[in-house]
């Protein structure tokens, strides 16, 4: 595949052509870079927008989760790289300086207005779903909402634990957040093809109990706790059926319930 990338100049219509500060290689697969942020950019801690670059003069975009909460001043990303996808391909070559563009209307359904108050809320990754709730445990309203926040993110190896160090660190000195996170958010982190403390699928924790018993928390119940999932096709459909078993709502844009979910994008 040819890698031409047209160099940002001036934004297409409906998108901001904003600066990369800063780009962090996880693995070969997997990677993340922080950008400059329009401040006409509106969006909720765990919205989406189109993200990507000019190709041949047309813009070429996925949807990306923001990584960033809502109130900072810079966007952050998460992504994986294929090697025959037409925008991964290009934008894991992205450098410091050059620009991407940013669609100006985020939207996604991993917001706190969809989901109601509780007791404990779960979020459930897999892979690169982890980003909308990097976003959401920067937020201060999930912790007003919430008497334990619960990130529990699988992957296949080790090194696909994308931010475990700012999150079990960092994060728990910040600032402003540090108080809260050090007194509600319970990092759950688990493999599921290599030797790990925590091994296994999320879908079989859950029904083992083994989930609970790792967060240290009680066993998910539709009257108290709350559920993000945000993973592969097969893995949210797989956690929907468990959960609806149990008695939990999804929650849409209308009408909040006890759980709610998005894809996390494969953005090829
Ligand atoms: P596994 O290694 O057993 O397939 P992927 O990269 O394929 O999206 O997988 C990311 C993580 O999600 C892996 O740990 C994988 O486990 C897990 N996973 C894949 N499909 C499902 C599913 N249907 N339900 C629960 N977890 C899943």
């Amino acid at each position: 595949m040819d890698i031409a990338v047209d160099p940002i100049v001036t934004a297409p219509p409906g998108f901001f052509a904003e600066e990369v500060t800063w780009v962090h290689h996880w693995t070969e697969s997997l990677f993340s870079f922080k950008c400059r942020r329009d401040p006409a950019l509106r969006f909720t801690s765990g919205q989406f927008a189109m993200i990507g670059l000019v190709v041949a003069g047309k813009p070429l975009v996925r949807a990306y989760s923001m990584v960033s909460p809502a109130w900072e001043d810079h966007l952050e990303f998460l992504s994986i790289k294929v090697q025959d996808g037409p925008l991964t391909s290009r934008l894991q070559h992205i450098q410091v300086g050059e620009r991407v563009l940013i669609g100006r209307k985020p939207v996604g359904t991993l917001i706190t207005d969809n989901i109601l108050p509780g007791r404990n809320l779960w979020m459930l990754a897999t892979g690169t779903g982890l980003a909308p709730f990097m976003s959401l445990i920067r937020d201060p309203e999930v912790y007003d909402r919430y008497d334990r926040v619960i990130v529990a993110h699988t992957v296949r190896e080790v090194k696909e634990l994308a931010y475990r160090d700012y999150i079990t660190g960092e994060l728990r000195d910040h600032e402003l957040l540090g108080e809260m996170v050090r007194e509600k958010l319970i990092y759950a982190p688990a493999v599921t093809r290599e030797p790990f403390p925590v091994q296994g699928r999320i879908t079989t924790r859950l029904e083992s109990g083994e989930a609970e018993r790792q967060a240290g928390v009680e066993t998910l119940d539709p009257a108290f706790d709350r559920v993000m999932i945000c993973g592969s096709e097969a893995m949210n459909a797989d956690v929907k059926t468990l959960l609806e078993a149990r008695g939990f709502v999804e929650g849409t844009n209308h009408a909040p319930g006890s759980y709610a979910l998005e894809k996390a994008f494969v953005t090829k």
